[in-house]
């Protein structure tokens, strides 16, 4: 269908179940175990309702606000996915930076070290300098790979070091599993492989493959090595309760997502939006919700999710899979368009609440009695 029939985030969703190659889907849509924590990631969002304020002047509504210390556009980011090219084989995370710059808001996107294009590639499709690209870093056994992965990214001109510890080893991901994987032939054992190559070691085509040298042995004293080697902003992706986000903050660390990886890691983790709800009034009360953003990400398909997490003190919010739909789907335009999709709905939700600047968003516009409520 052309793209303007799309009205929302998940008609790219239904398109791309319809479209992509089975192997493709199933890598992309599948969630750990049962599936439990993927569907509460969203799930969650459906306990929170609003308290709008009325007679307020909305006429215009800014959604500028600053993520890790430079201004942004719009509260929200592209999260690191690898293998893009298995759903746009052409234009892979390359057509995701060009999205990302071709829209009225620049949309910082994060780069996975399982791309499936080289960090170049993507770093020269941007479409202007204020674009930002932050690099997702998997932290490699070899420190050496690592080490070299981080100063090229430097070089490269990438803003910030999202260091994901949610995957000390793969999820799993049964859907994936059904769906062989051959070595020989096949496109997407070719796609597995470069993303395997980018990341420093060589594939032997299998799906786990991917995950083989990400190093299990991770630990917070990893943390301080990283803070001192690079000067980059660091934020820890994938904190599942209050007292880590409180221990990164303490160490100095610019920020942490929320996040389960997508429900593709430990089933019957928590939805990211009850941890932040936690987590919040723990960093106030240390007094580190100063200069140190909480992001979330994991199940946000609309404008009113975002506004949630806003209002709960989120400085931002990625999205994964909308933007892989997206991108497998239409390429840049699709990226382009959903930007465009997720804007418009959160600013007439917020225009709807009775706000006007993301700053005046607080928990007083919920109503949060059935969020635990499981
Ligand atoms: C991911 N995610 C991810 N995270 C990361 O740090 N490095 C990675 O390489 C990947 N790869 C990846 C592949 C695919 C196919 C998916 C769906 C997800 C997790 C991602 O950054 C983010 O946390 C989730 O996707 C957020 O959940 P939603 O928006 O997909 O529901």
């Amino acid at each position: 269908p052309p793209l303007g029939n799309v009205l929302n985030l998940y008609d790219f969703e239904r398109l791309a179940s319809r479209i992509l190659s089975n192997q493709a889907w199933a890598y992309y849509s599948s969630g750990a175990d049962d599936e439990i924590t993927y569907r509460e990631n969203h799930n969650a969002y459906h306990r929170i309702f609003f308290k709008p304020h009325i007679l307020v002047d909305v006429a215009e509504v800014d959604l500028h606000t600053s993520m890790l210390g430079k201004p942004a556009d719009v509260p929200f980011y592209v999260s690191a996915t690898a293998l893009c090219k298995l759903g746009n084989p052409e234009g892979g995370e390359m057509d995701i930076a060009r999205g990302c710059g071709a829209t009225a808001h620049s949309v910082p996107q994060m780069i996975s070290t399982l791309a499936s294009c080289s960090l170049d590639e993507v770093a020269q499709a941007k479409v202007d300098d204020k674009q930002q690209q932050w690099f997702q870093l998997y932290v490699n056994s070899d420190r050496k790979v690592t080490r070299d992965l981080i100063r090229h990214a430097e070089e490269l001109g990438l803003s910030a070091l999202f260091v994901t510890v949610d995957a000390p080893s793969l999820g799993n991901r049964e859907k994936d599993q059904k769906i062989k994987f051959s070595t020989k032939s096949d496109d997407g054992a070719q796609v597995m492989q470069k993303g395997a190559a980018a990341s420093g070691r060589q594939s032997d085509g299998a799906s786990k493959a991917l995950s083989k040298f990400i190093d299990p042995s991770l630990t917070w004293d990893d943390i301080a090595y990283l803070k001192k080697f690079t000067d980059l902003p660091i934020v820890i992706k994938g904190v599942q309760r209050a007292e880590d986000a409180v221990r990164a903050a303490q160490m100095g660390c610019a920020g942490v997502v929320l996040s389960n990886h997508g429900g593709r890691q430990l089933d019957f983790s928590r939805a990211p939006i009850e941890v932040l709800a936690e987590t919040m009034p723990v960093l106030r009360h240390h007094g580190l919700d100063k200069d140190f953003d909480v992001f979330v990400d994991g199940g946000i398909r609309r404008g009113t999710d975002i506004l949630k997490a806003l209002c709960l003190g989120a400085s931002g919010v990625g999205l994964g899979r909308p933007f892989l739909y997206a991108n497998s789907c239409y390429g840049k335009e699709g990226v382009a368009h959903a930007i465009d999709i997720i804007t418009k709905e959160l600013e007439m939700s917020m225009r709807l609440l009775g706000v006007s600047k993301i700053e005046d968003l607080n928990p007083g516009f919920l109503d949060l009695t059935s969020l635990h409520a499981r």
